[in-house]
Parts: structure tokens; sequence; C-alpha cells
């Protein structure tokens, strides 16, 4: 048989033909009017360009870079601008400006921030400190033979793990049982449909699945349709079925816990020490309808907004200190002079400068959220930096470039150190505090701001008042792959008991 090729001339043409009318009509069609920045060549007339950074894992890295290479304001796509001068930051994150997101955050705040407050994460971290005897019990007991010497391993899994207990303990008064088991196995209700989830706290037919692959496989589907415009979710949907399939599973998941809190009798409310029932005292106290499939939607959020970053900013904090001995040793001075034990006492650590500096330097360098999180123009437009931009315009400042200003943190703003944040005297450095964004700024930033930080000293002051902490291969760079969150693929350290 005959190929007859010169036919396929006729369809290829018209292919190319309707893409370069499609590119035309795309770039001049523009409707907000940003034609004329400059930026990546197919950012000008398609999502191609935000798309393949996004799933390429290294977003804020490439935005960065076009920064440098395109000037301060970029066109990322079709309709959204970033911006790379700090000072946009407060402008665009401020009461004027919408977020892209569809929850209704007012409504969130008003019942969730008292819930959130920095006394409540004071309260909390006895708990996390607990978590921490029993993992490095389990480092202890795994890992540390009776010969001196570093014993190597990769801490990843293990702080996923303490980030999820911790997220569980804060959520429903008690961890999932992740370091004690050593797993981060769960189970789920084979019945994903969450009327009948929340019907049948007990006798539910469960089975065992992987919580960090579940989560993972949720964020695959939520992040690419994140960038694309909304009209792309049915297609989304319909690629990426299994993906979509584990968002369910999770929700049932949640759903399945928030059951059994329930179900279990608290005869004091008010003595609640988890974020359940904190939130079932405060919305009877205020007479509130209190409506189950809600609270599973918040929860689901805070499970995983919780739990990636401040499991991701600690492997930072292991890594940078790990890597930079002269930090680490002035970490241990300083935890040794006022930790009369490796018991905790948070009151004794919270105010230390230098296990602060360590902190705010890795979510600095670090910050597990790098993008610039999407605004929306308030109508009829505005002049932002000089530029005047239509009202329903995309804007972002990226935290990630914020973090590596110059200008801002002053010298070798790529390097760890410490001691930018403090002076000689281990008193305050004349560093704009305001200019970290790691939790970002407004009236919709982080929630769990509090909560974070106070976890995370205790997480680090437990970990190297015990041990001194070596990477495996000093010069390896740490292996991020970014989704939402900017995540440590592994890190693989060696520890000593001091
Ligand atoms: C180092 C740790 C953390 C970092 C770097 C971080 C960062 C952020 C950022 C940048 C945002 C976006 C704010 C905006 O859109 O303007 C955010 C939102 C949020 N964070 Fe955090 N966060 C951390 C820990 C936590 C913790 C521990 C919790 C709760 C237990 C939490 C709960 C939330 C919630 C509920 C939102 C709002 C999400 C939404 O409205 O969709 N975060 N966080
Ligand atoms: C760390 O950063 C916060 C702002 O996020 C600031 O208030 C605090 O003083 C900083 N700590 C140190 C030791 O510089």
């Amino acid at each position: 048989m005959v190929l007859p090729v010169f036919n396929l001339w006729g369809p290829a043409a018209g292919v190319v033909v309707t893409c370069s009318f499609y590119v035309l009509v795309s770039y001049l069609y523009d409707p907000y009017g940003i034609r004329k920045y400059p930026g990546p060549f197919s950012a000008k007339f398609s999502y191609a360009w935000i798309l393949w950074v996004g799933i390429t894992g290294r977003r804020s890295q490439r935005i960065h870079d076009a920064h440098n290479k395109y000037g301060p304001i970029i066109r990322i796509s079709p309709c959204e601008l970033s911006f790379s001068d700090p000072a946009v930051y407060p402008v665009i994150h401020s009461n004027l400006f919408t977020t892209l997101s569809k929850t209704d955050h007012g409504q969130k705040r008003r019942l969730l921030h008292p819930l959130f407050t920095a006394q409540v994460a004071r309260e909390f971290t006895p708990r996390t400190s607990s978590l921490m005897a029993q993992l490095i019990d389990k480092w202890e007991s795994h890992y540390i033979s009776s010969e001196a010497g570093f014993i190597w391993f990769d801490c990843v899994p293990w702080i996923t793990l303490l980030a999820f207990d911790s997220i569980g303990e804060f959520i429903f008064g008690e961890p999932f049982g992740m370091i004690e088991s050593g797993s981060d196995s769960v189970t789920v209700p084979t019945d994903l449909q969450l009327p009948f989830v929340m019907d049948k706290a007990t006798d539910v037919e469960h089975y065992p699945i992987s919580l960090a692959h579940i989560v993972s496989m949720r964020e695959r589907y939520n992040y690419p349709l994140g960038l694309l415009p909304k009209w792309w979710r049915p297609i989304g949907l319909r690629v990426l079925r299994k993906e979509a399939q584990a968002a369910e599973i999770f929700s049932a998941f949640v759903a399945h816990r928030l059951a059994e809190r329930l179900s279990t009798t608290v005869p004091q409310l008010e003595n609640a020490h988890d974020l359940v029932g904190r939130f079932l005292h405060k919305s009877q106290a205020q007479s509130e309808e209190f409506r189950p499939e809600s609270l599973v939607a918040e929860l689901i959020t805070i499970l995983v907004a919780g739990s990636d970053t401040t499991r991701n900013a600690l492997i930072a904090a292991l890594y940078y200190l790990a890597q930079s001995q002269n930090a680490q040793r002035n970490l241990q001075a300083e935890l040794d002079s006022h930790m009369t034990s490796c018991t905790i006492s948070y009151t004794d650590i919270e105010v230390l400068p230098c296990l602060n500096a360590c902190l705010n330097e890795t979510l600095r360098l670090y910050s597990p959220v790098g993008i610039g999180l999407p605004r929306t123009v308030p109508h009829p437009g505005m002049s932002i930096s000089g530029a005047w931009l239509a009202g329903g315009t995309t804007v972002g400042v990226p935290i990630y470039t914020v973090h590596r200003s110059a200008a801002l943190w002053g010298g070798h703003p790529e390097e760890f150190r410490p001691e930018r944040w403090l002076q000689g005297d281990g008193a305050q450095a004349g560093l704009d505090a305001d200019a970290l964004k790691a939790f970002s700024d407004g009236p919709m930033r982080c929630i769990g701001k509090h909560l974070a930080l106070a976890q995370l000293r205790v997480m680090i002051a437990a970990i190297f008042k015990r041990f001194d902490v070596v990477l495996e291969v000093p010069e390896s760079p740490l292996h991020i792959e970014e989704w939402f969150v900017r995540k440590a693929t592994e890190c693989r350290i060696g520890l000593r008991r001091r």
C-alpha cells in the first residue's frame, strides 16, 4: 500500500494556520493591556510557560531568573505580572486586593483566628516537646549504637512523620501514631461519601494507605490546575483522574477522623486542648450553628498547610546548620547555657537570640512558600510601582525573590548567615524584620505563624541540644522540588550524641 503522503500537507497546513491564528489572537486580545511588559516569549500568548515552570518543580527559581533577565516587572502568563520590587509587597497584600482562592477568608478568619493565637501556640509546646522526645528515642534506638561516631540516614521520612503527628495532635488532640510505628500508614474508609463517613464514626470499613502519598497525589491535581484558568478544570479532571480521587480519599480520611473525635465524649469542652475541641467550645459559647462538613473543609486546609510547611522548614534548618558548623556551635553554646536538661521549657527558649536568628535565616533562605501569591487588582484599576494596571489583572511579588534582595539583606543573600540577624552582642541588627515574608502579610497572611514558630523553636532546640549534626556529603546542595510548597526530596545527615 502506498501512503498518500501528499494528502497530509493539507491538514498540516491547517494546523499551522490555526495555531498561528490562535497565537496571534491571544497575543492581540490582551484584555488587561499588559502586552508591553517584557517576559518569556510563550507567556505573551499562552499558559505554556507558567505551566512548564510549575511542573518542572522550579517555579520560584525560574521566575527569579526571569526577573534577572527581563527586569523588575515581567509578564509570566497572559493575565499575570510579577514584580520583584519588595516595596510592592505591602501594596498588593493590603485590604484592597482580593485573593484568587475561592475560599471565604473573612468567614474562616473570624471563627478560626482566635484559635491560633500566640498563647494557644505556647500552650501547645509541651506536646511538641514530647513528640520530639519520642522521635529522639526512636533515632537513638534505631541508629545509635554504643560505639562513638556518626550514624547516617535520610532525615526526610522521619521529619515527615513528626510533622503529621504534630498537626494530628494539634487538630484532634492525639498524634496519628506515626513516630511510634515508624510509618505514615493511616486507614481510610472504603466508602468515600462524606455524609456516610460522618454518620458512622466507628463501624465503617477501612483500608490502609500512606498519608504522604495521598497528600502528594492530591497536590498533583490541585497544583497544575491552579496554574491554569478555570475552564481547564473539566479537562484536568479527565486527565488526572487518579489524582483527583486522592483528593476525595483525603477528605474522607479527615471526615472520618473528625467523626471519631466528635464521638468521644469530652466532658469539659472548655478544657479541650485540641483545635476541634476549642472550635466546638467556641461555637457553643457563641451559639453558632455547627456544621461538621464545613469544619472538614477547614481541617483539610489546616492539615496540609500546617504539616508540609513546618516539615520543610525543619529539614532546611537541619541542612543549613549541618552545613554551617560555626552557626551550629554558636546555637549549641546558647542552648547549653539556657536549657537545664534535654526536657524543654518553652519559656527558656522562646526569645533566645541565636535560635531565633537561625530560624529566621532558614525561613528567609529556604522559604517553604516561594511564589508570588496571586492577587487581583481592584476595579477600575490602579498604579503600582509606576505602572498603570487594569482592574482584574493578576499580580504577585515572589517571596523567594524578596528574600534574596541584596538591598534588604546586605551582602551574600544566597548564603546562610544567621549573624545577619544579630549584632556583635547578640542584640538585634538593623535589618527590617518586616521584610521577612515567609508567612506572607496582610489580611490573608498565614494563620499558623505563631504555631509554626513555636514548634520549630522546640524542634530545633531538642535536636541540637542532644546531637551534633553533619551532612553525609558536605558539599551537596539541598534537592528541592517545588509545588505550592518547596519540598526537600532527600537530606542525608549524620548524628552523634553530644
Ligand atoms: C514554616 C511554616 C509555615 C509557613 C512558611 C507558612 C506560610 C504560609 C503562607 C505564605 C500562606 C499564604 C498566605 C497568603 O495567601 O497571603 C499561608 C496560609 C495559611 N497557612 Fe501557613 N505557613 C506555615 C505554617 C502553618 C501552620 C503550622 C498552619 C496551621 C496549623 C498554617 C495554616 C495556614 C492556613 C490555614 C492558611 C490559609 C490557607 C487558605 O486560606 O487557603 N500554616 N501559610
Ligand atoms: C525574626 O524575624 C521576626 C520577624 O518575622 C522579628 O520580629 C524577630 O525579631 C527576628 N528575630 C531575630 C533574632 O532577629
